[in-house]
């Protein structure tokens, strides 16, 4: 039976965080909040245990798991260099919602790397992620919290839904941050490059290491017959239970239309229909039948990427046999919201 405890986000209460840390150290899975999403965490130097966590998640071996210290300084003991540039991105962006692909240095087992020559390293900025990690005194591998190809887990009762009896403990803090992922960093060549947008936005990278470019969407690379860099980006990704379709476009106008004009087609051939869209167009679907989720404005993505992962899974409770979704101009962390929406839709993407 998964144990369910509350704390207090700011402060969380030192008893729970040290029974929290004995759990994890002697190979137990205890999900916590992260100032992005709800973290699964283990053991990562405890090969049985980061095992475990692909077994409670269903998640492919070859996905590899970002590693969770408490400071740069406790990182130093796992890596064999600590680059220049890992020194000043820590210094700017640590503790924060940046994740760096370095070099391995072989102190973690494969299971946790996925066999590559690559370790993905981070230091949270949630005050219980942190008093756990310390609590622990190793460092700590976490996915998001979630059933594999499920929207991550912003709050505890999400966790719950998708592993409740797999895992021995959730530390409730309330609501995660963000709500979206970490930036994913490849620092591991010559150039840096962006495997996974998320809470550290393009321009802020920029502004400490000049241009940074991002990864090919997958199934660009694909075509290109290449392996993708960040074996997270082949799966369909945080999706709901029922199929999404993503309407993209340059005019927001535009595209609400276009998805009302599905909705229409749909609902007459006696389809139960979601609908995903934000303050601004909203009105345009009323008194149809649909079910709206409203995830959000549009003009401040920030609003749209502390819903989205909750608004993706309130379908599943609304019974709908198909999603129709809105995107969102992919700028700032929009960036990461229209990536997260694309990988929900698995390729069923309308341009308008
Ligand atoms: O915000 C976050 O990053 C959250 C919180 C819990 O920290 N964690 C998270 O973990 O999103 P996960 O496992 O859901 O996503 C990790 C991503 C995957 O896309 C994975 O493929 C990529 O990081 N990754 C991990 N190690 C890598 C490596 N060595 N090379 C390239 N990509 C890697
Ligand atoms: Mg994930």
């Amino acid at each position: 039976k998964t144990r369910h405890l509350v704390v207090e986000p700011g402060q969380p209460n030192a008893a729970i965080i040290q029974e929290a840390g004995a759990l994890l150290r002697k190979g137990e899975l205890v999900a916590f909040p992260t100032e992005t999403v709800y973290g699964l965490g283990a053991n990562a130097l405890n090969a049985h245990a980061v095992a475990s966590i692909f077994a409670a998640k269903g998640r492919p071996a070859d996905n590899p798991l970002i590693v969770h210290t408490d400071s740069p300084k406790s990182l130093e003991r796992y890596i064999d260099q600590f680059p220049p540039v890992l020194a000043q991105l820590a210094a700017r962006f640590w503790p924060g919602p940046l994740t760096l692909v370095l070099r391995c240095s072989h102190a973690f087992p494969p299971v946790v790397t996925g066999g590559l020559d690559t370790v993905a390293v981070r230091v949270p900025a949630h005050p219980v992620a942190l008093a756990l990690i310390r609590a622990a005194g190793v460092p700590v591998a976490a996915p998001s919290a979630n059933v594999s190809g499920r929207p991550s887990p912003t709050i505890a009762a999400h966790v719950l839904d998708d592993l409740s009896g797999k895992i021995a403990l959730v530390l409730d803090g309330g609501p995660a941050g963000l709500g979206v992922e970490s930036t994913v960093l490849d620092i591991s060549g010559d150039r840096p490059v962006i495997l996974r947008p998320g809470g550290i936005i393009q321009r802020d990278l920029e502004a400490v290491l000049g241009e940074v470019k991002i990864a090919p969407e997958v199934d660009d690379v694909a075509l290109a017959g290449d392996r993708p860099r960040s074996p997270g980006m082949k799966y369909t990704h945080y999706a709901p239970r029922a199929p999404l379709v993503l309407f993209e476009g340059y005019d927001p106008g535009r595209v609400a239309a276009g998805v009302l004009n599905e909705a229409m087609r749909m609902a007459a051939d006696g389809r139960k229909v979601g609908i995903f869209t934000y303050c601004e167009t909203a009105s345009l679907y009323d008194g149809q039948g649909y079910s709206v989720v409203v995830a959000g404005k549009r003009s401040d993505p920030r609003t749209v990427a502390a819903s989205l992962y909750a608004s993706l899974r309130r379908f599943d409770h609304l019974g709908v046999e198909v999603i129709l979704a809105e995107g969102i101009t992919p700028d700032g962390l929009g960036m990461a919201v229209e990536n997260r929406l694309r990988r929900a839709a698995g390729g069923h993407v309308v341009t308008i």
